[in-house]
């Protein structure tokens, strides 16, 4: 296996490759290193098959789409991940073979719904599920800390002990760990019952991330336009959601919302369906054509996307352009479908 770490600084981006046939990952890219990684590449005679994302980034901008666009390797990342682009979603336990090597996707919510770790032959890239000596915060873009502490203790302790730990981030000049010290001195961790673990994450006390506004929706859209406004968090944390059961029964009334899907095409004819009547207009396109849903401002709309985090953003956006009862559908398509309720295609 080639390995290696290529930004030298606090955000980690590896690459993994196999050394027979060239095939390369690379793991968590910034967009404003992707020439970088180019580079590397060409001169190690590498060919990019995956991007991968250990899950949506809120401190910067992921490359993935960038990458996707300059040497056509696929996106990869977790169902939950929010973004429209990625072409291959995974799951708990799934491969990636990368020519000889085999990635196995360990599934690892926590941090962010989206997160998965990779396990290597004798690596694992942790995300910011666990950290060298520490953990990512589990308190904001659907963070949860008592998953976390089962996707350390369950999935990731449960790995041999000299198994090698790259995080996605280290903010004290670590490179690498391993299982086993991390079981032995990680200090959040260390005889904490899962109850005191989420005490203590549930009040760090931490301001949020520079700019994060800039970079997480971005990251969550795959909407790279400068024209694109994107709401603010106080505007975001008004939007009401509605459960799939509660925007099944709004739907079978004798006058139904408006159910408005904001995914791309290929989505909405995709995978998971949509809802029967549903009307696309793809996030990116919404605020120039906003007017095509303006009988509905003063009735309801119900934005709907793959997992309810660019709808979301939608709902923001209508009700700042003046629509008046707007929701958001919680879990999106992903719910919906989980719940066992009708899609078209
Ligand atoms: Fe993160």
């Amino acid at each position: 296996m080639l390995f290696a770490e290529l930004n030298r600084g606090k955000c980690k981006t590896y690459l993994v490759a196999c050394e027979k046939t060239r095939r390369a990952a690379l793991i968590d890219p910034l967009k404003e290193k992707v020439d970088r990684y180019l580079a590397y590449l060409a001169y190690r005679g590498l060919t990019l098959e995956y991007a991968i994302d250990t899950h949506t980034h809120a401190d910067h901008l992921t490359g993935a789409g960038e990458l996707r666009y300059l040497t056509g390797a696929k996106i990869i990342m977790h169902r939950r991940a929010p973004a429209p682009n990625v072409e291959i979603h995974v799951k708990d336990n799934d491969r990636i073979a990368v020519g000889e090597l085999n990635l196995t996707v360990l599934a690892t919510p926590g941090h962010t719904p989206d997160g998965i770790s990779l396990h290597v032959d004798d690596r694992v890239f942790t995300g910011d599920t666990l950290l060298i000596h520490g953990t990512g915060r589990a308190d904001f873009a659907g963070g949860d800390a008592g998953l976390q502490y089962d996707s350390i203790t369950k999935k990731l302790f449960a790995l041999p002990d000299a198994t090698l730990v790259f995080p996605a981030h280290d903010y004290r000049g670590n490179t690498s760990s391993t299982i086993g010290d991390e079981k032995r001195s990680n200090p959040r961790l260390q005889d904490k019952t899962r109850e005191q673990y989420v005490e203590l994450m549930n009040n760090l006390g931490l301001s949020l991330p520079e700019k994060i506004q800039e970079v997480l929706q971005p990251n969550q859209t795959a909407v790279d336009d400068d024209r694109m406004h994107f709401p603010s968090l106080a505007e975001l944390n008004l939007v009401r959601t509605l459960t799939p059961k509660e925007v099944q029964t709004l739907v079978g009334c004798s006058a139904p919302p408006l159910v408005l899907d904001v995914r791309e095409l290929e989505e909405y004819v995709g995978e998971l369906g949509h809802i029967a009547g549903s009307v696309l207009i793809p996030l990116k396109d919404l605020s120039t054509r906003c007017a095509e849903i303006g009988s509905f401002k003063e009735r309801q709309v119900i934005a709907v996307c793959r997992a309810g985090v660019r709808s979301a953003t939608a709902a923001a956006l209508l009700t700042a352009l003046g629509f008046e009862r707007v929701y958001n559908l919680k879990g999106g398509m992903l719910d919906w479908n989980d719940a066992g309720l009708p899609t078209e295609k």
